[in-house]
């Protein structure tokens, strides 16, 4: 049945009115209780969701809502391996490669369990070799530096992960990221390296993707006369995909090429061997960590009532905004260095997999689906763009998110930075009033005249809405746990809203249109093409044309 239909989502829909006029300060005001009944204490980390404009009723109709969308027959479903990803006719698995299942699967014949351990071993002997220096290149010397080539999920977790990991990297090799066809960014990394001594990662799940087999190429050239490229191919290259037979095509050793599968999607697939080079910078023991805090996340999701489900109300409490409360875009701000690219990761995790507007009946969503996710590192955002968080006419809800154990050893820093993310959730949430500001300036001993003309511009409406999630330490553990929150809660909004999260036909039209055009560049011929777009492709020719 549709959603929309259903007394909850009309119930929301009026309540959503009534909430703009609430302020959060009152409802801490009415609930002294209220920071610990709207939190869940983990192992891993407090999720506190207090600070958003959220009261009971709004929350027992969310929860109606889930019941509804019977979002947990969907999660038995996604745990049982049932093809969910229904346009793709595949399961979503993700939750297998770290042993989130309970009990053994079978997919196309294959038990799952075995599969995936035996692809961790292989990858477990080859980080072995790597870290032994046993692993030589053509030449016979030790591989020192290894360049991942992938895009989108081939390259965002392993390099967010590794980021985020900085405290844990061992040294033994130096990994690199190349994910633009710009080769300006590929000509910058081999410039440092020495082809002797240097392994290619080509991480692509399909092993088409033009930015990346275009990138493998031009590496593959890079080595000239050091040795013919088939004996580089197979000293100097390894694959991680879904589509082993390509990657041997390509001229990859078959030993070297290291697989995962179909009901992997590429944005959840950083704990299958797409994870290579998280086990190369942190030990294999540091990757297997990991896994086991996502797996702790998996377990969490299954098992914990939906009141009291992290991924479930952060998912609540996101489609509140999206689709009730007419807030579109969801700021992500860690206030953690190594946490710097966790925005971006979210981005494609959440844009692509919730960014849709065709509902699982195929028909027209007339509703918010999901967030437009954007944010960078709180701390630098507070000296950029968080004069629009706080006095914009747009309401942006945010997810506040650092851990209480530093990642380094100098004193005095972590208290400045912890105390800056309180303040900015408080600062947001409870804003100035006018009266208050008034009383402000008149202390500070101004005029009457000019606490008149100055006072508007320091009020702050507040009332902005934020989640927190303090970790307690940020470890390979607890960093697993965080993702597979995210991961949780974005299929848990997906299948609530109706849409099938685990599909992204929308980035294969561009792909499409840039095969098609490429050629034209260079032949000129371009007729095709509407004007602004032939006027671009005129212009190209006229500069390269000299
Ligand atoms: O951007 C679209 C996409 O298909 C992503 O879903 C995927 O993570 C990325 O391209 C890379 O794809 P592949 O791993 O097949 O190279």
């Amino acid at each position: 049945m549709d959603i929309t239909q259903f007394p909850s989502w009309r119930r929301l829909n009026s309540l959503a009115e009534k909430m703009h006029g609430r302020q959060l300060r009152d409802l801490f005001n009415d609930d002294p209780q209220r920071a610990a009944r709207f939190s869940v204490e983990l192992p891993e980390f407090l999720f506190d969701f207090s600070k958003n404009l959220i009261d009971d009723e709004v929350l027992v109709n969310l929860l109606q809502l889930a019941g509804d969308a019977d979002l947990e027959g969907w999660r038995d479903q996604l745990f049982a391996g049932a093809p969910i990803n229904r346009t793709e006719g595949r399961p979503v698995l993700h939750p297998a490669l770290r042993g989130g299942l309970s009990g053994s699967l079978q997919v196309g014949g294959a038990p799952v369990d075995v599969l995936v351990d035996s692809e961790l071993q292989r990858l477990k002997e080859f980080v072995n070799l790597l870290h032994n220096g046993v692993l030589a290149g053509c030449t016979g010397r030790r591989i020192t530096d290894v360049v991942n080539l992938g895009v989108g999920g081939s390259h965002l977790g392993p390099e967010m992960v590794i980021e985020a990991l900085r405290a844990y990297r061992r040294d033994e090799v130096r990994i690199h990221f190349v994910s633009n066809v710009d080769g300006a960014q590929l000509h910058d990394v081999l410039a440092q390296l020495n082809p002797e001594t240097t392994l290619f990662v080509v991480s692509s799940k399909t092993f088409t993707t033009t930015e990346t087999m275009t990138n493998a190429r031009s590496a593959l050239d890079w080595f000239g006369s050091v040795a013919s490229p088939e004996v580089v191919l197979q000293r100097h290259f390894v694959a991680v995909t879904a589509s082993p037979e390509k990657a041997c095509a390509f001229g990859i050793a078959p030993q070297r090429i290291f697989q995962f599968w179909d009901w992997v999607g590429g944005r959840f697939s950083l704990w299958s061997a797409i994870g290579l080079p998280i086990a190369m910078a942190v030990g294999f023991e540091g990757f297997r960590a990991l896994l086991d805090g996502a797996a702790t996340m998996d377990r969490h999701f299954r098992q914990a009532p939906l009141e009291r489900n992290a991924p479930v109300l952060m998912a609540l409490v996101s489609l509140w905004y999206c689709t009730f409360m007419g807030y579109p875009a969801h700021a992500i701000l860690p206030y953690e260095q190594a946490l710097h690219m966790l925005p971006a990761y979210l981005q494609q995790a959440e844009m692509e997999s919730n960014g849709k507007s065709t509902t699982r009946a195929g028909e027209e969503a007339d509703y918010g689906t999901g967030p437009l996710i954007w944010g960078m590192l709180g701390i630098n955002g507070q000296h950029a763009f968080y004069q629009y968080l706080h006095q914009s006419p747009e309401v942006v809800p945010a997810d506040f998110i650092g851990s209480v154990t530093p990642g380094h050893p100098l004193p005095g820093h972590h208290e400045i930075l912890l105390a800056n993310m309180f303040a900015q959730s408080q600062a947001l949430m409870n804003g100035v009033s006018r009266e208050e500001v008034e009383k402000e300036l008149a202390a500070r001993g101004l005029r009457a005249e000019e606490i008149r003309k100055l006072a508007p511009y320091k009020v702050h409406r507040g009332n902005r809405p934020s989640n927190t999630i303090l970790l307690r330490k940020l470890d390979p553990h607890s960093l697993g746990a965080l993702i597979a929150l995210y991961e949780h809660k974005i299929f848990a909004q997906g299948v609530i809203l109706q849409i099938y999260s685990f599909d992204q036909w929308g980035v294969e039209l561009g792909k499409g249109l840039a095969s098609a055009l490429q050629p034209q560049l260079d032949s000129g011929d371009f007729r095709n093409q509407d004007a602004s777009t032939a006027g671009l492709i005129n212009f190209y020719r006229r500069v390269t044309a000299g």
